[in-house]
C-alpha cells in the first residue's frame, strides 16, 4: 500500500509532561499522518501574567486558562490562578483576590505542591500584598513609653506560609507590596494562609506569583532563606514596611515575633556588603523617623545605636557588620545591631567577605 508519511520540522524536545498523543498502526497496514507534537512546558509570557506551555487540552485539563500561543503556535500559555481552598502543582501560579472585604472559606489556603520532584525552593513574589496593619503604636512619641505590648501583632489579619518538614515564614500583615517569601519545598506541600479577621469593613487584595525552583537552578536560594536578593545593589526592608515612601512616619512599626533570615548572593568581582539607611536619622526624631530602628537604645544615650550584647530585647544580626573604617569609626565586631540609628559613625556598616 502506498502512503505518504508527513513530516513537519518541530521541537521534539520532551521535558515534563507533555500529552501523550502516540500515532497508531492500526491492523499494521495503515500509518495514520497524525503528527506526534511535544515540546517542553516551559514557562511562558503572556500579555500580563506569565504561564506555562501545555496543548490547549492539557491546560484545560489541569485547570488553568490559555492566553495566547507558544511552542511556534503548537501550545498556549496556560494562566494557573488558584482559588482558596485549592491545592495545584503547576509552576509559576498566581494567588488573587482584589478588593475583598472577606473570603470564602476563611482562613484561605492555598496548597502550592511541587511540580516535580526535583523542586527545591518554592518563592512567592507579592505584586500586591495588603491586609489589615498590625496595631500601631507613636513609636518614637514619646520616646519610651508606647513600646512593647501588643505593638506589632497582627490582630486582626494574618499571613503565613508553612514548609512542613523546614522552616515557614513568620506570621505577617500590613502592606507587602514588592516584598516576596521563598520557603524550602516540602513533599508534603506548601500552605499559604491568609486569615481575614475583625476588620470586616476594610478591602484586602493580593496578586502572588509562585515560583518553583528545582535544586540545580539555585535560582530560588540557600535552603533555609526566606529571602534571597541578588544584583549589586538593592533594598531591604522588614515586613509592612512602607518601602516607597520618602518620609516614614512615626507610627511606622515593625511586625512582632519576626525570626527569619536574608540571604544576599556574592556577585562577582565584589567583596564587601554596605548597609546604609535609606532614611537617615533626623534630629530630634519625633516627628520623623529613620529608617532604621529596632528596639531602644539600651543605654538611652544621645548616640541611639547600640551593638553586640547591649543588644537583649530586638536586633538585625549582619554577621562581621562593623562601622566603615574608611569613615574613621571603630571597628566592632557587634553582629547584632540595634537601637533608634543604624550607626553612628557615617551611618554605614559594612561586612567584608
Ligand atoms: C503513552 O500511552 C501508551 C499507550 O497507552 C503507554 O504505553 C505509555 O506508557 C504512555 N506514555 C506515557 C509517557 O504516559
Ligand atoms: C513574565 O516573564 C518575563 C520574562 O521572564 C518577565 O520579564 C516578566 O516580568 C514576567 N511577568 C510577570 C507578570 O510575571
Ligand atoms: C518556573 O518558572 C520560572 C520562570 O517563571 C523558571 O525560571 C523556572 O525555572 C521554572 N521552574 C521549573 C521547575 O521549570
Amino acid at each position: 500500500m502506498k502512503f505518504c508519511l508527513l513530516l513537519i520540522s518541530l521541537t521534539v524536545v520532551t521535558l515534563g509532561s507533555s500529552k501523550n498523543s502516540s500515532s497508531s498502526n492500526r491492523n499494521g497496514k495503515l500509518l495514520s499522518l497524525f503528527q506526534i507534537v511535544q515540546f517542553p512546558n516551559d514557562p511562558c509570557v503572556s500579555t500580563s501574567r506569565n504561564g506555562t506551555c501545555y496543548t490547549s487540552d492539557e491546560c484545560e485539563s489541569r485547570g488553568g486558562s490559555s492566553s495566547g500561543s507558544c511552542a511556534q503556535g503548537f501550545g498556549v500559555c496556560c494562566i494557573f490562578s488558584l482559588a482558596c481552598g485549592s491545592s495545584i502543582s503547576e509552576n509559576c501560579t498566581y494567588l488573587v483576590q482584589t478588593g475583598v472585604t472577606s473570603v470564602s472559606p476563611n482562613p484561605c489556603t492555598y496548597s502550592v505542591c511541587k511540580c516535580s520532584t526535583q523542586i527545591c525552593r518554592i518563592r512567592f513574589d507579592f505584586t500586591i500584598f495588603d491586609i489589615a496593619p498590625p496595631v500601631l503604636g507613636e513609636v518614637m512619641d514619646p520616646p519610651v513609653a508606647n513600646r512593647g505590648g501588643a505593638i506589632g501583632d497582627c490582630t486582626s489579619d494574618t499571613f503565613s506560609l508553612t514548609s512542613p518538614g523546614g522552616s515557614g515564614s513568620p506570621i505577617i500583615c500590613g502592606i507587602n507590596t514588592g516584598q516576596h517569601l521563598i520557603v524550602d519545598a516540602s513533599d508534603n506541600c506548601n500552605v499559604a494562609a491568609f486569615n481575614l479577621g475583625g476588620s470586616g469593613s476594610s478591602t484586602r487584595s493580593w496578586d502572588i506569583k509562585v515560583t518553583q525552583y528545582t535544586c540545580a537552578s539555585g535560582l530560588g536560594g540557600p535552603p533555609g532563606c526566606l529571602q534571597y536578593l541578588t544584583g549589586a545593589s538593592g533594598t531591604i526592608s522588614s515586613f509592612n514596611f512602607p518601602i516607597a515612601n520618602a518620609v516614614i512616619g512615626p507610627t511606622v512599626t515593625h511586625l512582632s515575633d519576626q525570626h527569619y533570615t536574608i540571604c544576599m548572593r556574592q556577585e562577582a568581582s565584589r567583596c564587601a556588603i554596605c548597609y546604609t539607611p535609606r532614611i537617615q536619622s533626623i534630629a530630634p526624631m519625633i516627628a520623623a523617623q529613620s529608617s532604621f530602628g529596632v528596639s531602644k537604645d539600651p543605654a538611652a544615650g544621645a548616640l541611639m545605636s547600640a551593638a553586640g550584647v547591649d543588644c537583649s530585647e530586638d536586633y538585625v544580626l549582619i554577621p562581621g557588620a562593623e562601622n566603615n573604617p574608611a569613615m574613621g569609626a571603630i571597628p566592632t565586631a557587634a553582629g547584632a545591631l540595634c537601637g533608634r540609628a543604624f550607626s553612628v559613625f557615617g551611618g554605614r556598616r559594612c561586612h567584608y567577605l
